[in-house]
């Protein structure tokens, strides 16, 4: 779905390469971190998955594509496949949120019918029905970005591009649209995140590839954020505490259990006496200590993903591209 081959990426007027070297591929309906100190070349990797910039040597291709094969007047038509979410959001301070999440569908040329279904289907999505009608500066960090995320996923993206969607939220919002990114990766799509967030990683137990000066340092499934020594770190300060600590422990559980409903949709109950943390498997990794009782999240409901199939979120919409790379 994204590969990159032996990519070097150099800007101009630098002396050493952003992106030296990287190889990865990363499969349809993967789930990935990309981690790494600032300046390590996580945003180079997006912005080149993006077609934003172009690899100095090597290759990249995505969603079966060589990007370089790519027509400069083509490649609007190639980023509809992809939903971008950023730091700061970046909404359009004049519209409403209806209107924001909307614009993308019309420059697009969508029909008003297909607008009028969904766009509030992406809004309920992210839990935003009923505030169609606020402005940007009328919502909270967090509603913005979810906003944002509507917006990406709007137009039935196959992969979500996420750097650092979490930046500029708190550690409670994070987990929110942490959780909001996995329920969209359960429902299909692909998505890879540039994140600082140490705490996130671990807890997650996804993919993580790491970079150090333009480098590919690690490539592990299921990974935590690994040696942390020069990365900011989200450490258990007291202020952020017990609640995000047992909050971002929900994040893993909406995982198994979107996982095991995926796997077997009529999951027998677990007994009263069972543990209530259950793991599914033998994991060292997972030795958080269980905090105050966890946040109850509703479980994940799959109708829901049902229901906005629409969106690109169900797992069985090829159409648009060639082999999947
Ligand atoms: N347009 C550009 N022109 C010149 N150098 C750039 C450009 N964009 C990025 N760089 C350099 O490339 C390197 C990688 O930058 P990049 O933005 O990919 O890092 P990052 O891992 O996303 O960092 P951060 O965590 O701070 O966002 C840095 O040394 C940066 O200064
Ligand atoms: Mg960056």
């Amino acid at each position: 779905m994204i590969r990159f081959e032996n990519v070097t990426k150099r800007y101009r007027g630098t002396k050493r390469p952003a992106l030296s070297g990287v190889d990865f591929e990363v499969q349809r309906g993967e789930f990935v971190f990309l981690v790494g100190a600032s300046g390590s070349g996580k945003s180079s990797c997006l912005q080149l998955i993006l077609r934003e910039e172009s690899p100095t040597s090597g290759r990249v291709a995505v969603l079966g594509r060589d990007l370089k094969s790519i027509a400069n007047r083509k490649v609007p038509y190639f980023r509809r496949s992809i939903g971008s979410v950023f730091q700061d959001f970046r909404l359009l301070p004049s519209k409403t949120v209806y209107q924001n999440v909307a614009f993308t569908l019309q420059v697009t040329g969508a029909s008003r019918g297909f607008i009028q279904q969904a766009v509030p289907e992406a809004l309920a999505l992210v839990g935003l029905s009923g505030k169609e009608k606020r402005l940007p500066h009328e919502l909270s960090g967090g509603e913005q970005q979810r906003v944002a995320i509507a917006r990406a996923i709007v137009n039935r993206p196959q992969i979500v591009l996420a750097d650092e969607p979490t930046g500029n939220l708190d550690p409670g919002t994070s987990v929110d649209i942490m959780q909001l990114l996995a329920r969209i990766n359960a429902g299909g799509t692909t998505v890879v995140m540039a994140t600082h967030e140490a705490a996130f990683v671990d807890q997650m137990q996804r993919r993580v590839i790491e970079l150090r000066d333009g480098e590919m340092v690690r490539d592990e499934v299921g990974g935590g954020y690994g040696d942390t020594s020069n990365v900011p770190r989200l450490e258990p300060e007291a202020i952020r505490g017990a609640a995000a600590t047992a909050a971002l422990q929900t994040v893993r559980e909406v995982h198994r259990e979107t996982e095991a409903a995926i796997a077997e949709p009529v999951a027998a109950p677990a007994p009263a006496d069972a543990p209530r943390n259950p793991r599914p498997t033998a994991s060292t990794a997972d030795d958080a200590p269980p905090a105050s009782p966890p946040i109850v999240v509703p479980p994940v409901d799959l109708a829901e993903l049902g229901v906005a199939d629409r969106l690109g979120l169900d797992t069985g919409d090829d159409e648009e591209v060639g082999p999947v790379s």
